[in-house]
């Protein structure tokens, strides 16, 4: 008899594909303003403790053998350090991003500026409001695009006449996962991990019928941020709290390494954000 192929892939069978990230160190990093629920500018943040955290999370890319570049912190932009807000890129072409907030409008062209000088010659100048990755999930087929709070859905069709790719539009309803990247993780080209709720009901039902064996993260994941997670196919680094998401990565044959970005996430941001993935 034909031994039957189990439905969900183990480890062995998951691969890691090798990756280039870029990521803004935290000199800057602090809690001055506030654009998300997330940020208290009353509550102390440990500056050096921000900064040894971020880099034990670029430290274990490098151990996992990914590449990171890294981008030049600007005085006076403390968001700066989520690079996953900083553009968009796939197949080597760069959507710029333009931000919603004023305290952050500086970080786009700060962000294109170091496209321009590190060979990206395709870079489009963003004319509507799109936060970059934060609501732009490259999906393998298509690009996910968040809307609701940041992004203009404006910007969804700016970025599929762009890359060529569909992109679909997902509205999101909980200003606690104000971008799609606090509320939705890729994993690979045919899975993801989300938090039902955080999504319009019609945007629940397009993830459903796109996504039917997707990982469904609880209310209690989503709040400790697991959802702002980063994948190379096997590996998920995720924020250590969520330990149920961890738990059901690993039944599905991911390796989900925890990541303590405690002080990060006090202005709403966690691995995830302080990631930009450059796709050659
Ligand atoms: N304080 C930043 C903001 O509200 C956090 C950005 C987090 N980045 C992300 N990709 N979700 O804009």
């Amino acid at each position: 008899m034909i031994p039957e192929t189990p439905l969900v892939p183990s480890a062995a069978q998951r691969v890691a594909i090798p990756r280039r990230y870029l990521m803004c160190p935290p000199d800057h990093f602090a809690v001055t303003y506030s654009i998300n629920p997330w940020m208290d500018p009353e509550e102390p943040v440990d500056a050096s403790l921000a900064a040894r955290q971020w880099e034990a999370l670029r430290d274990a890319y490098l151990d996992l053998g990914h590449q990171v570049d890294s981008i030049k912190p600007i005085e006076g932009l403390p968001d700066m350090v989520f690079a996953a807000n900083g553009a968009t890129v796939v197949g080597g072409k760069v959507l710029g991003a333009a931000f919603r907030n004023d305290e952050r409008k500086a970080e786009g062209p700060a962000y294109m500026e170091w496209f321009r000088k590190n060979g990206f010659p395709q870079i489009h100048d963003p004319q509507f409001i799109n936060e970059g990755e934060g609501d732009f999930l490259y999906a393998g087929d298509w690009i996910l695009a968040g809307h609701g709070f940041r992004s203009d859905p404006n910007a969804h069709l700016e970025a599929q006449e762009f890359f060529g790719m569909p992109v679909i539009g997902l509205r999101l309803v909980d200003p606690r996962y104000y971008h799609l990247d606090t509320a939705l993780a890729v994993l690979d080209k045919d899975t993801v991990a989300y938090f039902p709720e955080a999504f319009s009901p019609g945007s629940q039902a397009v993830l459903r019928t796109l996504y039917p064996d997707a990982v469904i993260a609880t209310a209690e994941d989503a709040a400790a941020f697991g959802l702002n997670a980063v994948s190379d196919g096997l590996h998920v680094l995720l924020p250590q709290a969520a330990t149920g998401l961890a738990a059901q990565l690993a039944e599905r044959g991911y390796e989900p390494i925890g990541m303590d970005l405690s002080e990060l996430l006090k202005a709403g941001g966690s691995v995830k954000c302080c990631t930009l993935e450059l796709r050659g």
